[in-house]
């Protein structure tokens, strides 16, 4: 029987280190890319592909996702007395997005161990994750979406991925595949974080997946891999050594890293330039500053 994808699982219990001190007490995940918090954006990508019910896996400090995502009655009543019916309807469609629930990951133990808390939620379908500091921008077909079709095709757990290029590319999971039709890969064998000399492809795992249930067998199987975690790559790996098919798709898009303050703010310049309010003062920002600076 054909199943649809109608789960997401958004891990967002990271310590977010990366991005001290703005993390201290406050989740990555909430980061405003121009005017939305980054978890916000691949929320949107998912209700955008069907999804009906969001787990977010959260850890200490977050609070503020819960409350972004639900109604915020002061406000909303400050808003109205004011007069500011469009404000209140943007701030209402936020807690209206999809139906979210949350757990906690109560130790950062690893991205194999906040999927897996997501077993009881997900029962027993398949279902994506999406990792929210992972921005990809793809105009003509979201990131998860180009996933679920080839999920759909195989009928077996997808992952995106994305070619890197250097040294770059021992800062991610990386696949060894053959290509089956352009930009589907059968999965090979996987490695986390590999050393660029022993990097088998230059074909980069981006925070995309679909997983069938049977992931978290394999996720109780994994033991602690890079960085003393346990790594959903590993799991991964596990069952495309028993064998089982696994699929890559290669992203068409733009992948930004805006857990890194440096991706951070180049995907905010690029945001920037595509919002409706501030495209143009923007870009003639941009302009005068490259004169002041060049
Ligand atoms: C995680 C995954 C890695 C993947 C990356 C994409 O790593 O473990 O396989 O390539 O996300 O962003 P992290 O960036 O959390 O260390």
């Amino acid at each position: 029987m054909r199943q649809k994808i109608r789960k997401a699982v958004f891990p967002a219990a990271g310590l977010g280190t990366r991005f001290l001190p703005a993390t201290k007490a406050s989740p990555k995940e909430m980061l405003p890319l121009v005017d939305k918090p980054l978890i916000q954006y691949s929320v949107e990508e998912a209700v955008g592909c069907g999804i009906e019910s969001i787990l977010i896996i959260t850890g200490r400090d977050k609070t503020a996702i819960e409350d972004h995502f639900d109604i915020s009655f002061e406000l909303e009543q400050v808003l109205l007395e004011r007069g500011k019916r469009e404000m209140f309807e943007l701030v209402r469609s936020v807690s209206e997005l999809a139906k979210i629930s949350y757990t906690r990951q109560k130790q950062a133990l690893g991205l194999g161990h906040a999927i897996y808390q997501a077993r009881d939620f997900v029962n027993n379908e398949p279902f994506a994750v999406l990792l929210a500091d992972d921005v990809v921008d793809a105009p003509e077909k979201s990131a998860l979406q180009q996933l679920i079709d080839v999920f759909e095709k195989y009928q077996s757990p997808v992952v995106a991925t994305m070619r890197v290029e250097g040294e770059a590319i021992s800062k991610f999971g990386v696949i060894d595949a053959e290509q089956i039709e352009p930009r589907v890969y059968r999965i090979k064998d996987m490695v986390e974080k590999p050393k660029y000399s022993e990097a088998p492809s230059d074909l980069a795992i981006v925070g995309r997946y679909i997983f069938t249930p049977d992931i978290f067998q394999f996720i109780e199987r994994t033991e602690k891999g890079a960085g003393g975690e346990i790594q959903i790559t590993d799991a991964m790996r596990l069952m495309v050594k028993e064998g089982k098919p696994f699929y890559a798709v290669e992203l068409q898009g733009t992948r930004h890293d805006a857990g890194d303050k440096l991706g951070f703010l180049i995907a905010t310049v690029e945001y920037a330039l595509k919002h409706e309010e501030l495209a143009n003062d923007f870009k003639n920002y941009l302009k005068s500053l490259y004169e002041r600076i060049r």
